[in-house]
């Protein structure tokens, strides 16, 4: 019988897992100071709006903002804006002269990501761009979009697929893309599991499997948000799927296809 110590929590069954996830976020999230007046704000101003509490955890939001400052990223695109809580994290990491373009589909999640991010003085390097992603891809791509170095994909589930495809178009080799809610308790191993957005999620990996440009980690996560996770992929022509180098084809600024 595990016995719990004090610097160790052990998840028991008077203990749901769920619990000490929340706890383990809450201890780092205090620790790291992983919280300030800007992102606070934004979710009391999300919760005053009406909006669903679907937006990353603090955690996540620090690895984003990492794994952007990581890559370097000049230009950062994201899938699914809802009240500017992940894009504050992301526009944070830009250097000066950065940009981040937003996807948005409801008028009134735009308002309040705006809102949020003039509130967190992020407004001159982020535009939030309202309509169907798809369409928003579409009309990046027709203008001849330079490529990003970063996509965040965090939109409707159904769509990974389709927003893979997006990203791929306005990559270059090298460009990272994150997508969230990929795990979904698990459910995504399930073949013939009822829920579209699984079905969606399961395609979007079909899709990555089968695209030798792309080299992909599946992180499963616990936390705030329970249990789920993310794709992290990076885009490698000139390089096979396991990673193995070929030849470098592609000079860096120049988009996939
Ligand atoms: C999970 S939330 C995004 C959370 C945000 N990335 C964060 O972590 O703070 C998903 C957002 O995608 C938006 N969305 C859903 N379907 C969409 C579509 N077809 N095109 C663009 N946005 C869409 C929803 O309105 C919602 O605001």
């Amino acid at each position: 019988m595990p016995t719990r110590g004090s610097e160790t929590p052990r998840s028991d069954p008077a203990a749901p897992d769920s619990q000490i996830w929340e706890a383990v976020d809450r201890y780092f999230v205090d620790l790291l100071a992983l919280t300030d007046p800007a992102l606070d704000e934004t979710l009391r101003s999300m919760e005053a709006a009406g909006l669903p509490a679907i937006q990353v955890s603090a955690l996540q939001g620090r690895l984003l903002y990492l794994l952007a400052q990581m890559q370097g990223a000049h230009r950062i695109l994201e899938i699914g804006t809802l009240g500017g809580y992940s894009s504050i994290w992301l526009a944070r990491a830009l250097p000066l002269g950065g940009r981040l373009i937003t996807l948005e589909l409801e008028p009134r999640h735009a308002e309040v990501a705006r809102a949020n991010l003039e509130r967190a003085h992020l407004s001159d390097r982020v535009e939030v761009r309202v309509g169907r992603a798809v369409d928003s891809l579409a009309q990046l791509h027709a203008e001849g979009s330079r490529p990003f170095d970063l996509v965040f994909i965090d939109a409707d589930k159904e769509s990974y697929p389709e927003y893979l495809t997006w990203a791929l178009r306005l990559s270059r080799p090298g460009t990272v893309i994150v997508a969230d809610n990929v795990i979904r308790n698990g459910t995504i191993v399930d073949a013939h599991h009822p829920d579209p957005r699984v079905q969606g999620i399961r395609r979007f990996f079909t899709l990555l499997a089968a695209e030798p440009r792309l080299v992909t980690a599946p992180v499963q996560m616990v936390g705030t948000k329970g249990y789920d996770g993310w794709a992290i992929v990076r885009v490698v022509v000139g390089a096979d799927a396991r990673g193995e180098p070929r030849e470098r084809r592609d000079p860096p600024n120049r988009a996939v296809t």
